[in-house]
């Protein structure tokens, strides 16, 4: 499949995340305090929470049940209790659209 336009660029807040779904999977999409968006999957690998339920810190997502902060750019929880990574999506700006393509995960390793 290809990308899907997920929202807007001007209906994301700045350092917020917004849950969206695409073909069933959930991703937390945010804006960072530079502007730049992220795209990760939004269940917490520790819990069954959505991770855009949490906190931006930074370059992070924290879950707000039991604080692993998820890197924003790796996926990979940078504290216990999680510690398992989430998949982190590429993400293309067309104008003002954001787009996802959830068959497409950045290697990040
Ligand atoms: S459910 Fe996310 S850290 Fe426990």
């Amino acid at each position: 499949m290809s990308a899907t336009r997920v929202c807007s660029l001007s209906e994301l807040e700045q350092d917020t995340a917004l849950r969206v779904v695409v073909d069933g999977t959930a991703i937390a999409v945010v804006k960072d305090s530079e502007g730049e968006v992220h795209a990760i999957g939004d269940t917490c690998t520790h819990g069954d929470i959505s991770l855009a339920e949490g906190f931006v810190e930074g370059e992070t997502l924290e879950c707000w049940a039991h604080g692993s902060a998820f890197s924003l750019l790796t996926g990979k929880p940078l504290n216990l209790p999680a510690y398992e990574p989430v998949p982190v999506f590429a993400v293309t700006i067309d104008g003002d659209d954001v787009l996802i393509d959830p068959a497409v995960t950045k290697d990040v390793n």
